[in-house]
């Protein structure tokens, strides 16, 4: 499940944030890539006390975010990096270490933090079966994906693209349950509201917290 999430920084900390980054010093972001995905990856990252408070403080935005919770359930927010872009930068197609340290990747996410006005080309491509899906948000918004795709972010070709990536151990390690888990829990939610707590509400409430059971690692 691919999803958006137009809201997770307010425009305090967004601003907050686009303060900091506009005099930090970044560095080449190679040295974070594995062997191969150094070839392909040209773009630069935050380093020093700046990047862990500011790490900080998107991790708790993203964290606190209902569909967030909902969707991912997240064990684990970990490996955050503030990325920069300048021009002719780009970050070939690749796939995302499945382990980072003792942390798995099930979830990774993009938090846009430049207006798309700002900066042309760097769109997020996520690859599917048989097609491509593109996205360049508005500041302050985030994509989530399944850790799982191959996707590559292609070459600015003027201005600057700043965002935050990082990565989510989930409970639920297989998309598809999550999924599921996310279906039965929104239309829990949903009778709740039109009903109240009827014997459907019950049991729905059971089999959910039941699976739950059965999946969470
Ligand atoms: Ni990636």
């Amino acid at each position: 499940m691919i999803f958006q999430i137009p809201d997770v920084l307010s425009a305090d900390e967004l601003s907050a944030i686009q303060t900091t980054l506009a005099t930090a010093e970044f560095v080449d972001g190679k040295l974070t890539a594995g062997w191969y995905a150094k070839h392909v990856k040209q773009n630069q990252q935050l380093k020093g006390t700046d990047a862990k408070d500011l790490r900080e403080r998107i991790q708790a935005a993203l964290t606190r975010h209902p569909l967030f919770q909902a969707a991912v359930r997240p064990k684990q927010v970990h490996s955050l990096l503030l990325s920069r872009y300048n021009s002719g930068m780009e970050y070939g197609r690749h796939i995302d270490n499945a382990l980072m340290g003792r942390q798995r990747s099930d979830v990774s996410f993009t938090v846009f933090l430049s207006d798309p006005q700002d900066y042309s080309g760097g769109e997020l491509v996520i690859e599917g079966a048989d097609d491509e899906r593109r996205y360049k948000l508005a500041a302050g918004a985030a994509i989530v994906y399944p850790s799982s795709t191959l996707h590559r972010v292609d070459t600015v070709t003027a201005g600057t693209r700043l965002v935050a990536v990082g990565w989510v151990q989930s409970w639920i390690r297989d998309t598809a349950q999550r999924e599921i888990l996310f279906d039965l829990d929104t239309v829990r939610r949903s009778l709740y509201g039109q009903a109240g707590k009827t014997n459907e509400f019950d049991l729905l409430s059971k089999s959910l917290a039941n699976l739950m059971r059965q999946w969470a690692e």
